[in-house]
């Protein structure tokens, strides 16, 4: 394993440390972890006595299995600041996160807990293939979402030159990227491709920017979409993986020389992939629901939190953390159509299969009497032969195994990402 990124920028020596030191270090932070939730906040403190179990009761990172999960809902019925285990004057910044129904939930950081995620998102950079020096435009939103803020300091804390530009304004990004020449991108894979598209629409060729490697995560995205993106823009495409309970952008990030899953920086946040039906544990390289509880947060510690995104644990490769199988679904995403289980980044695969398709596209579900139907729209870009339409639903029955119906339109007519894309519309009433 080497001790440096390909441009020789030296790692933490935790990145390459042996599973015995990582395990060790995980061990004792997480004792703390659990002390320090039990003792500041009254939520964690109420958990843990409703399930009989006491921070001393951990002896192993095994037993850590014996304490109860933290849902969504803890955030929400305790807004905004009522699971936080330290006082409201030591927090340095909340950020919250918009949610698609009612109250956003709050998470909040102290000062050492920015730092400390500056640190995870600047090893990430560099996992990516970043060095001091790059100019770094950073698309995702700045403000309440976590993408903006956290990229930006992780950014400086590698001693990039930092672009803030946030999302939005297509036209702006394509002059600021050959103006300004950055050299990494971080975005959203769906807010790429609308870049992608604005560099078309300008006659201009996006592959010939300073742009070497983009940085892509906060929503799934497929493989099939890394090869678009890459031949696109002649760059490398890695995915980074977080979220707002966790921290935020950081919390896992594939590395650039390997491309083969995300090495989660476990020693900040310790991974379980629990069984989604009974939330027991299952085994690495076993499919599940990811939880993860924090290691070194203060203000806000999070104890097991069930993300209800879907992967597995690997053994690490490029970096001795294990990796996690890029996270192309959510159980809250999951279409069930006529009793058939399907994510949206299994339809984005066959559409770019289609030669002739642009990688934007919508799925509409309906009913029709007691028949749930869906309705995949993806634009036609001209080389196509006219067939796409039946051979995108030809796919779509022969790999997933449902009926769709395929819609072609013209290009620019479907909507456009500037952040997190929306991919299905359910216009289903409820049964
Ligand atoms: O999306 C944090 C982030 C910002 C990550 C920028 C990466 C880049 P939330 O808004 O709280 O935080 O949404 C978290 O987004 O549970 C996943 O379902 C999804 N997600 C995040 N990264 C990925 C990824 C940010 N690389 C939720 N692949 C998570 C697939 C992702 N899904």
């Amino acid at each position: 394993m080497n001790a440096t990124n390909p441009r020789g920028v030296a790692l933490d020596p935790i990145e390459t440390a042996s599973r015995d030191e990582i395990t060790a270090l995980q061990l004792t932070r997480l004792k703390d972890t659990l002390s320090r939730a039990y003792a500041g906040s009254p939520v964690y403190r109420a958990k843990f006595d409703a399930a009989g179990v006491h921070p001393d009761d951990l002896k192993s990172l095994s037993d850590l299995s014996k304490f109860p999960f933290t849902v969504k809902q803890d955030l929400r019925d305790n807004y905004p600041y009522g699971m936080f285990a330290v006082p409201q004057d030591q927090l340095a910044r909340v950020h919250a996160s918009s949610g698609t129904t009612g109250k956003p939930t709050v998470v909040g950081y102290t000062k050492t807990d920015i730092d400390m995620w500056a640190s995870v998102v600047a090893r990430s950079i560099r996992a990516a293939g970043g060095a001091p020096g790059d100019v770094c435009h950073i698309a995702y939103g700045y403000g309440l979402f976590t993408g903006g803020l956290g990229a930006h300091y992780g950014a400086e804390k590698l001693g990039c030159t930092v672009v803030p530009v946030s999302g939005g304004m297509t036209e702006r990004q394509v002059t600021l990227i050959e103006d300004f020449g950055p050299s990494i991108i971080m975005v959203t894979p769906s807010y790429m491709l609308s870049i992608l598209d604005a560099f078309r629409a300008a006659g201009k060729d996006p592959r010939a920017s300073n742009l070497r490697v983009g940085i892509f995560g906060a929503e799934p995205w497929t493989n099939s979409m890394r090869t678009e993106i890459e031949d696109a823009f002649g760059i490398d495409a890695v995915d980074i993986f977080g979220l707002s309970e966790v921290i935020g952008p950081g919390v896992a990030q594939e590395c650039v020389e390997t491309k083969d899953g995300l090495h989660i920086w476990e020693d900040h946040f310790y991974p379980e992939v629990v069984n989604p039906e009974t939330g027991e544990p299952v085994a690495d390289g076993e499919m599940g629901e990811l939880v993860f509880t924090s290691l070194t947060k203060e203000a806000f510690p999070i104890i097991r939190y069930r993300t209800r995104d879907l992967t597995r644990l690997l053994p690490g490769t490029a970096r001795s953390m294990r990796r996690m199988e890029k996270v192309t679904g959510r159980s809250d995403d999951m279409i069930i159509l006529r009793g058939v289980n399907v994510f949206p980044t299994q339809i984005e695969e066959q559409i770019l299969k289609v030669g002739g398709l642009s990688p934007h596209y919508e799925i509409h579900l309906d009913r029709q009497g007691r028949m749930d139907t869906m309705l995949v729209k993806c634009e036609a870009v001209g080389t196509g032969d006219g067939a796409q339409d039946r051979e995108l639903a030809h796919h779509i029955k022969s790999v997933i195994g449902i009926s769709a119906k395929v819609e072609l339109t013209r290009p620019g007519t479907l909507s456009r990402s500037e952040g997190k894309a929306r991919r299905v519309f359910d216009n289903r009433p409820a049964r």
